[in-house]
């Protein structure tokens, strides 16, 4: 069956004295063991929560990793580095990865097969932007961003995937979708999953919803039937209420 995840998306926030804050607190309390919890810092300290949290529950993320393999592309870092730190997860096609440094369905491809071939777990981001949702065009969007930059990969490697479905209309806006809307998008995202891979594969990945996703939401969203947990941003860089997002299954 398919994993309860939430990942905390720190984004580019945080100093090192803060981070180790953070992650104190959030061994301090108590959870599900149910629940997979992923915290996904800045590169630069990947390395120290992992040591830092070795002997718990739990794991450790990165934003984004290059789409080549290794050489001379300054300021990239790569899978098999990330891997080679001990780093489980990997977020892929974040919506700010594809609006500020124009990242595309056929990079983010790349990107998710060296992550697989590195022993990742990627976490593949798809959603529509609010001019998308208005024209009615967000289902067409999805499907392009799913089958472009997952498609190509075998009913083995699915499985290894976690897919977020995040309307960049409700990151950080505060705006989130309503469970009509969410639980919508999450079954057409699922049954394109169905038609590719069959039914057992299709219900045993997890899709997480990520927008403005916070202790007063969760339950409500993680209550339906396809939504499988939360990528969450603002509300994962306060101890409290990261924990209280994974208690709200
Ligand atoms: P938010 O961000 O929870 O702050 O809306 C979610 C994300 O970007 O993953």
């Amino acid at each position: 069956m398919r994993k309860k995840i939430v990942a905390g998306n720190w984004k580019m926030n945080k100093s090192l004295p803060e981070a180790l804050e953070l992650v104190g607190a959030i061994k301090t309390l108590s959870y599900s063991n149910e629940v997979q919890l992923i915290v996904v810092p800045p590169f630069l300290y990947a390395k120290t929560l992992v040591d830092e949290l070795s002997g718990t529950q739990v794991s450790v993320g990165v934003q984004n990793c290059a789409k080549q393999e290794k050489g001379a592309f300054t300021g990239e870092v790569s899978a098999s580095m990330i891997q080679s730190v001990g780093v489980d997860y990997v977020i892929i096609g974040h919506s700010e990865r594809r609006a500020y440094f124009s990242e595309n369905n056929q990079d983010l491809a790349l990107k998710v097969d060296l992550a697989l071939a590195n022993h990742l777990t990627p976490i593949y981001c798809c959603g529509e932007i609010i001019e998308e949702r208005n024209s009615g065009n967000y289902f067409e969007v999805v499907k392009s961003q799913i089958s472009e930059g997952i498609f190509h990969l075998s009913a083995t490697q699915i499985q290894k995937c976690i897919i977020a479905y995040e309307p960049v209309w409700a990151i950080g806006t505060g705006v989130t979708a309503t469970p009509e809307q969410a639980q919508e998008m999450h079954q057409f995202i699922r049954n394109l999953l169905k038609e590719k891979y069959g039914e057992a594969d299709a219900s045993s990945i997890s899709i997480l919803y990520g927008g403005s996703c916070n202790p007063q939401n969760a339950k409500e969203l993680f209550a339906l039937p396809d939504v499988d947990g939360g990528l969450i941003g603002g509300a994962s860089l306060v101890a409290e209420d990261f924990i209280a997002i994974a208690n709200s299954f």
